[in-house]
């Protein structure tokens, strides 16, 4: 007897393990992935960041081991973020030659050569004494053009200590043609640039504000240069701005709230595009997870499998050392 509904063409394809295996759409794989990493000045053993369980401040000595690390694991791409012992007005920490995130990109060029692709994110609220991404003016709010010149010292710093990739987050108007122009007339025509083109301002950051010990003075936020969350129209004009100043990649950011504006940037532009899966994103698997409400792996794996689907080339995670040790294990 015939069933009165004959099986779906999905469903049977949906049949066994190996079946699905052969027909999904969307394969994640280690090289599509970027470990955002953080690295102090000043301490002789790495911290553990409370808000980010399994993420540590480290040192330099911990940070070349553990790129080394991820680089056996497949993982071949970092974007540092670095912690200075001292802040000031317009953060110097984030140029100096001798700061923090420059070092620690010397000596992993040194370590790994190019066999690993070293980004470095390219901002000053982790150096800036108020912790705004920009030079503050008189009256507190963020002066454009002044912070500009500040990035443009950052990325030849950046450059010259070996970055391959300058990342600017700051969301400053012309920063990335300010920054191309800087690099290319700094002998540095070679050095990519990533930008953090359509970066909201998000409440999904709170953690990453623990781990480089940034607080805005005043209690402040970034919503005169991040982007509204109501908006993804808007989006694309900051993307295609991006482009036209000279950037080599975009970048959507955060991830999961923005899967519409990840599908419609890679529809809009023949770059590659990343998505950044914050700081809040992996605190919530995590503290879900340890409290048994989820399963770690099959919510993390979902999550990452769900941007890659929304149109992301690249994706920035702090899950990067799990999931190649899920995949080499
Ligand atoms: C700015 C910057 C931030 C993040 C990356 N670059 C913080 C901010 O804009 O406040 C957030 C990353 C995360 O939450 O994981 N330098």
């Amino acid at each position: 007897m015939s069933a009165r509904f004959p099986v779906s063409r999905p469903r049977r394809l949906r049949r066994t393990q190996a079946l699905r295996d052969l027909v999904a759409e969307t394969r994640l794989n280690v090289n599509d992935l970027v470990a955002p990493l953080f690295v102090r000045e000043g301490i002789d053993a790495p911290i553990p960041i409370l808000s980010l369980p399994g993420v540590v401040q480290h040192t330099r000595a911990s940070l070349r081991t553990e790129v080394r690390e991820l680089a056996d694991l497949g993982i071949k791409s970092v974007i540092l973020f670095g912690i200075p012992s001292t802040k000031d007005e317009i953060g110097s920490g984030a140029f100096d030659p001798q700061g923090i995130v420059q070092l620690a990109l010397s000596d992993l060029r040194s370590d790994l050569g190019d066999q690993v692709v070293l980004m470095s994110d390219l901002c000053v609220d982790e150096y800036t004494s108020h912790g705004h991404c920009g030079i503050l003016d008189g009256h507190g709010s963020v002066d454009n053009d002044a912070t500009l010149e500040v990035y443009a010292k950052a990325a030849i710093a950046q450059a010259n200590a070996g970055a391959h990739v300058v990342a600017p987050s700051g969301m400053m108007d012309g920063q990335v043609g300010v920054i191309r122009a800087a690099l290319d007339s700094n002998g540095h025509s070679e050095t990519s640039i990533l930008a953090y083109s359509a970066k909201y301002a998000s409440g999904l950051y709170g953690p990453f504000r623990e781990a480089v010990d940034v607080q805005i003075v005043g209690g402040g936020d970034r919503k005169g240069y991040q982007q509204d969350w109501r908006n993804a129209r808007e989006a694309l004009t900051e993307v295609e701005a991006d482009i036209e100043q000279g950037a080599d990649m975009v970048m959507v950011k955060p991830a999961l709230a923005y899967l519409d504006v990840i599908a419609a940037v890679r529809q809009l532009v023949n770059v590659p595009v990343a998505a950044y899966h914050v700081s809040g994103e992996y605190s919530m698997i995590k503290a879900a997870a340890a409290n048994g409400w989820i399963d770690h792996d099959i919510v993390a794996t979902e999550h990452l499998t769900a941007i890659k689907r929304a149109g992301a080339d690249i994706i920035l995670t702090y899950l990067a050392r799990w999931y190649g040790e899920l995949t080499n294990g």
